[in-house]
């Protein structure tokens, strides 16, 4: 098993490439089995998330053609099944959207359930609505969800909540319908207005992405496109935070600033400097961190994704501050670690005080899910001493190169696999 050694304590300095984002990457590439013509993606992350869900396409028949480390080409013409093993769905949720890729294609998918996930229960009734009001039945059968239809119609659709996987899923399944659909209370994060923009490159017809209201006219079919992918906010905000923790001074390279200003404004408040650029921000943090409070909310609000990397930045700032957490339930697993290293933290409901204690110290700890995995590093990079952070495979979900971009901005972190790399590791820095 592959943990993560950090020796903290050392202000992160420099610059960092972010790569494309996970969450347009996984909707993206299943969007782009909906064509039978090839279909280059470029600024792809090399994640574990993506990797599994370009499995998961090449398993069911579509010719999968990895370019380079960020770039692949796809092409759903020789897909043979419209079933999806149970295999990939485990591993990521997110390959519930080739439900709404094949439903919108051939009119007929079958994906198992997404399994219980620990951030909180998940449901999916939201996108299963979508379908139904597009003239598609669906079913559950032996643990898949079954959706089919003779003919797709579009629709006048109100989400119940503002849900990202949804309408992103019936996004695409609308594509592809006859007629008008309109989705109302839409999501507005950035990869909504991606996947949108790359669904028209290939011949969609959806305006209003990036509002609350989207609208689909319907085409007969899609064809080839080239697309680049947006640079990828959560992992972009993480560095953000991390330079934030560590006191350091860091240029974040290749982001939409835009898409960040909700972070931004967080760092400005607990008394950072943040210098925009055209595709860039710098984080320099001199001199102590005052507390704050934040509430997480669907885009532009303050990102869920961003939830615990602010907590841990917020651990070892002056005050007392409040993090209350409105769209999943249990996204507080990581507070106990971070009280083993030190942090005053407690967490009543939806909510997570904190009162900042200056200086973390390293320990062993476990990251529970993605974000919380960062959260810990971020804590272990500003922490006095040692921290060991076990079951990284999350992290590995979703940053690229993670520890070797640290490394890159002076971080002393090693990608480790046994007790016996971890006694060199602390030998080396002592
Ligand atoms: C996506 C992101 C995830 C991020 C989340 C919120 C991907 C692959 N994942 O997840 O990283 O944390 O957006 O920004 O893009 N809900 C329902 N019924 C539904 C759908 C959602 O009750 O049918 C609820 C969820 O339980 C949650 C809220 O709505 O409380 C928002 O979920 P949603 O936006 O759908 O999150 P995901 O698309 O799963």
């Amino acid at each position: 098993m592959e943990r993560y050694v950090i020796k903290g304590g050392n202000p992160l300095a420099g610059e960092v490439e972010i790569a494309g984002a996970k969450n347009a990457a996984l909707a993206i590439l299943a969007a782009a089995i909906m064509t039978d013509e090839t279909v280059l993606i470029e600024n792809m992350p090399d994640v574990r998330d993506t990797n599994v869900l370009l499995e998961a396409i090449q398993e069911i028949g579509a010719i999968v053609e990895r370019v380079d480390k960020s770039r692949v080409k796809i092409n759903g013409s020789t897909i043979t099944n419209v079933s999806v093993d149970y295999e990939f769905i485990k591993k990521i949720r997110a390959s519930y959207y080739l439900l709404g890729a094949l439903l919108g294609k051939y009119k007929h998918a079958e994906v198992p359930l997404p399994g219980g996930c620990n951030i909180g229960s998940r449901p999916i009734d939201q996108h299963l609505k979508g379908f139904r009001a597009l003239g598609a039945s669906v079913e559950i059968r032996h643990g898949a969800i079954v959706t089919q239809a003779e003919k797709l119609r579009g629709s006048h659709i109100f989400l119940d909540m503002v849900s990202v996987g949804a309408t992103i899923n019936i996004m695409m399944a609308a594509s592809l319908a006859s007629g008008r659909t309109i989705i109302e209370n839409a999501a507005r994060e950035p990869h909504v207005v991606d996947v949108a923009n790359f669904l028209n490159s290939m011949g969609a017809n959806i305006k209003g992405a990036g509002t609350d209201v989207i609208r689909i006219k319907g085409v007969e079919k899609l064809h080839k496109a080239e697309y680049s992918i947006i640079p990828d906010q959560i992992e972009a905000g993480t560095f953000m935070f991390a330079a934030a923790a560590t006191r350091g001074d860091v240029l974040v390279k290749n982001v939409i600033p835009k898409h960040l200003e909700a972070t931004t404004a967080k760092l400005e408040e607990i008394g950072c400097e943040v210098k925009e650029f055209d595709d860039s921000v710098r984080v320099i943090a001199a001199g102590n961190l005052r507390r704050t409070h934040v509430k997480t909310l669907p885009y532009p609000g303050y990102p869920t994704d961003m939830q615990p990397q602010i907590a841990a930045t917020l651990a070892t700032a002056t005050g007392t501050s409040i993090v209350t957490e409105s769209i999943f339930e249990n996204r507080f697993k990581y507070a106990d670690e971070l009280s083993r290293m030190g942090a005053n933290i407690k967490v009543e409901g939806n909510t997570a005080i904190i009162d900042g204690v200056g200086r973390l110290t390293g320990a062993r700890v476990s990251a529970s899910d993605l974000r919380a995995g960062a959260a810990l590093v971020i804590a272990g990079l500003a922490a006095e001493g040692i921290t060991i952070v076990d079951d990284i495979v999350y992290i590995q979900r979703g940053y690229e190169d993670f520890e070797v971009k640290l490394r890159g901005l002076g971080a002393e972190i090693e990608k480790v696999s046994s007790e016996k790399e971890i006694q060199k590791f602390r030998l080396r820095v002592s």
